[in-house]
């Protein structure tokens, strides 16, 4: 059976996979600085991990969520601790789409209300519900055109009041850092004049920090540097180093209800062990001030070459901005140079995603391969 080709394909075959490098089958090693889509946050095969997840398949891999499972409550209990957000409970499910998906049902199912309202450039996944308000009208199916939708210039506070005075948005959802749409960030003001206007209109506010959140920024969730308290929180790719886990964290003030969500796979034993090491390690590793200082050093470095126009994101979520488009040199770092690095819809942006736990001493492999090629 042929697969369904829906993937354009580097010609690489990485088998194995070490901290900051994955290796081919030819033995090639390769500097990993996109992770994967931001997902390696601890390193590719951290041996914490590679224990925690082979003791818990050895004695029990999966059981339903129509029982106990005390590693749920285990893994919330220090998402909470380590994030600092208070108040919230958390639903867990497998996937980035399918925590917005939940996040965007729970706020109509809080609000009696139908509509979304987005942001221009936003990316929050390719599901149903999601990939409507997500910018891309190559990406949406008819089926999908039909969700009440509106998208709003990026950082429109004006705009957005208008909406929200109609009284029928159920959610306002956005990236504090857009991920895919360029490393764009509102600022603080528009991120608390939303908040506003979401308690004023009885709207629920959603921070898709599905990429941005578990300490990729130096903060826990990006948002935290904007002092504003999101009604939801939409977290997956960092959170299980590479198993499928994602999540919901959900303000107390919203009411569950039995059946309201649900799910086969999410929250499984697995996927819980998973998500705890990845924590664990994140805490004993002090990798959120990693991921800050190592922002500087890359400051540094890009500012000796003179080809960087600017450098967007924070922490471990970089892009550096270049005064021509990039897919050439992209290619040349990684099939000349055996590095990978991530593009985005701003065609002249690299996107830098790396492990939480990288040194200054990749940056340094990366700069220098830099130097080379645009010489
Ligand atoms: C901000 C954001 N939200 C949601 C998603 C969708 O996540 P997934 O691919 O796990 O469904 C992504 C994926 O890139 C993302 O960057």
């Amino acid at each position: 059976m042929e697969l369904f080709d829906v993937y354009p394909l580097y010609d690489i075959t990485p088998v194995k996979g070490k901290g900051a490098y994955v290796f081919d089958k030819e033995g090639r090693k390769y500097l990993d600085l996109y992770g994967g889509h931001a997902v390696i946050s601890i390193g590719h095969s951290h041996p914490a991990y590679v224990n925690a997840i082979s003791k818990q398949v050895g004695e029990l891999g999966f059981y339903s969520n129509s029982v106990k499972n005390p590693l749920q409550q285990e893994l919330a209990d220090k998402l909470e601790k380590l994030s600092g957000v208070k108040n919230y409970s958390l639903f867990l499910c497998n996937s980035g789409a399918e925590a917005n998906e939940n996040a965007l049902k729970v706020a109509s199912f809080h609000t009696g209300k139908d509509r979304v309202v987005y942001f221009e450039k936003a990316f929050h996944g390719r599901t149903s519900g999601v990939v409507a308000v997500t910018d891309n009208e190559n990406i949406q199916a008819p089926f999908n055109q039909n969700h009440n939708a509106t998208k709003l210039k990026f950082e429109d506070a004006e705009a957005l009041e208008k909406e929200l005075e109609k009284g029928d948005v159920a959610a306002v959802i956005l990236e504090v850092i857009q991920g895919v749409g360029g490393l764009d960030e509102a600022s603080t003001e528009f991120h608390q004049k939303t908040s506003e206007l979401c308690k004023k209109y009885r709207s629920v506010l959603i921070a898709d920090e599905v990429q941005s959140g578990y300490g990729r920024t130096g903060d826990f969730f990006a948002f935290q540097k904007h002092n504003i308290r999101p009604d939801i929180i939409s977290i997956a790719k960092g959170m299980g180093n590479g198993f499928p886990i994602g999540g919901v964290l959900i303000d107390k003030a919203i009411q569950a209800k039995s059946g309201m969500l649900g799910t086969t796979f999410g929250g499984n034993h697995l996927a819980c062990v998973a998500g705890i090491s990845v924590l664990k390690v994140i805490e004993k590793e002090n990798l959120l001030i990693n991921a800050s200082d190592l922002f500087e050093y890359v400051k540094e470095q890009a500012a000796e070459i003179p080809q960087i126009k600017k450098i967007k994101g924070r922490g471990l979520m970089i892009g550096l901005e270049f005064d021509f488009e990039i897919a050439q040199l992209r290619k040349e770092l990684l099939y000349k140079h055996q590095i990978f690095t991530g593009a985005a819809a701003n065609k002249k942006l690299l996107r830098i995603l790396p492990s939480l736990n990288i040194k200054k001493e990749h940056f340094d492999e990366l700069f220098k391969a830099l130097k080379i090629v645009l010489k």
